[in-house]
């Protein structure tokens, strides 16, 4: 499949690929693929999919307040249920989600299913990332401009460890990136882990790892590295970062640009359960 043939060492300057094909979307042991909405894809999806959504989810998405953010929930929701459907050959309103103790979003239906995912978004942009019997976890931030205003070490205060700290407090070229990466690679991992910034972010500590090559990173708990995790920097754009954290040893890490089309292209759901 054109996709699998990016791996982990290449996702970094993996070109955005298209598959217009859905009937070749097919997640093999130890792959993974994280699909990129736009905000036009994200508008697309919130018109043509948002059948999809359950009545709680629609009962969200008229909590929010502007329009846009509501749009945005709808889109994201949609293609996220609509990928979900394809990769478990079944309708995406068939599907139920619950949320596990912790908040992070899990399937309820159907139930044993091996396929994990997580979602993340950041002004009209998103991140879904899927792989089979893992955690998995991302984040997607975008760029703050006003650098010489904010101070990158007290925003991080209470989240980063003190190693981290030392990182950012010596970062003299470009402190905003340096946070940016941190912070993002953070997330990615307390997300995969599934209790999001409410467990101990502190006593983990995320850092480059040179060997696997450009764009890895390790995590560590209280000085005792994480094993047998890939954990990526995911360049999706100029003003935008990304971090991947996922529990599986070398895994291949395909980023998939979304277009409408992946959609629109006949795929049918008709005769799947539902
Ligand atoms: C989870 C968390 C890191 C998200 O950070 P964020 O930068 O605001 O948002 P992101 O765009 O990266 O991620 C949002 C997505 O993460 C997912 N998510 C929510 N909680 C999650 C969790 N605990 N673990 C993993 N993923 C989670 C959802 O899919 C959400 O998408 P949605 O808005 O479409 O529902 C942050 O909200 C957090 O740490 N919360 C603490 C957990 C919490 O408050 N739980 C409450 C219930 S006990």
């Amino acid at each position: 499949m054109q996709h699998d043939v990016a791996t982990a060492r290449i996702a970094r300057n993996a070109a955005a690929l298209s598959l217009p094909d859905p009937s070749q979307l097919v997640l093999r042991d130890r792959a993974v693929h994280v699909w990129m909405l736009d905000e036009h894809v994200i508008g697309q999806a919130c018109s043509s999919l948002a059948y999809t959504l359950s009545q709680d989810e629609r009962q969200h998405a008229r909590a929010y307040r502007h329009e846009r953010d509501r749009n945005n929930f709808i889109g994201r929701r949609s293609m996220l249920r609509w990928l979900i459907g394809v990769y478990l050959c079944c309708k995406p309103e068939s599907l139920r989600f619950n949320v596990s103790t912790l908040g992070k979003p899990v399937l309820q239906r159907p139930c044993d299913t091996r396929l994990a995912f997580n979602v993340s978004h950041t002004d009209g942009i998103a991140l879904l990332a899927f792989a089979l019997n893992c955690r998995i976890g991302i984040d997607v931030e975008r760029r703050i401009n006003c650098i010489d205003c904010i101070d990158f070490v007290s925003v991080g205060r209470g989240i980063f460890s003190p190693a981290e700290e030392s990182v950012l407090a010596s970062a003299r070229t470009d402190p905003a990136a340096t946070f940016l990466s941190i912070w993002t690679r953070k997330e990615a991992l307390l997300k995969a882990l599934g209790g999001g910034l409410l467990i101990e972010p502190t006593s983990y500590t995320t850092e480059d790892a040179l060997a696997p090559g450009e764009g890895h990173w390790h995590a560590s708990k209280k000085g005792t590295r994480i094993s047998g995790w890939t954990c990526l920097d995911l360049s999706v754009g100029r003003e935008v970062q990304g971090a991947l954290a996922v529990s599986l040893d070398d895994a291949r890490v395909a980023l998939c640009r979304c277009s409408p089309s992946i959609w629109a292209n006949s795929y049918s759901f008709a005769g799947m359960p539902s």
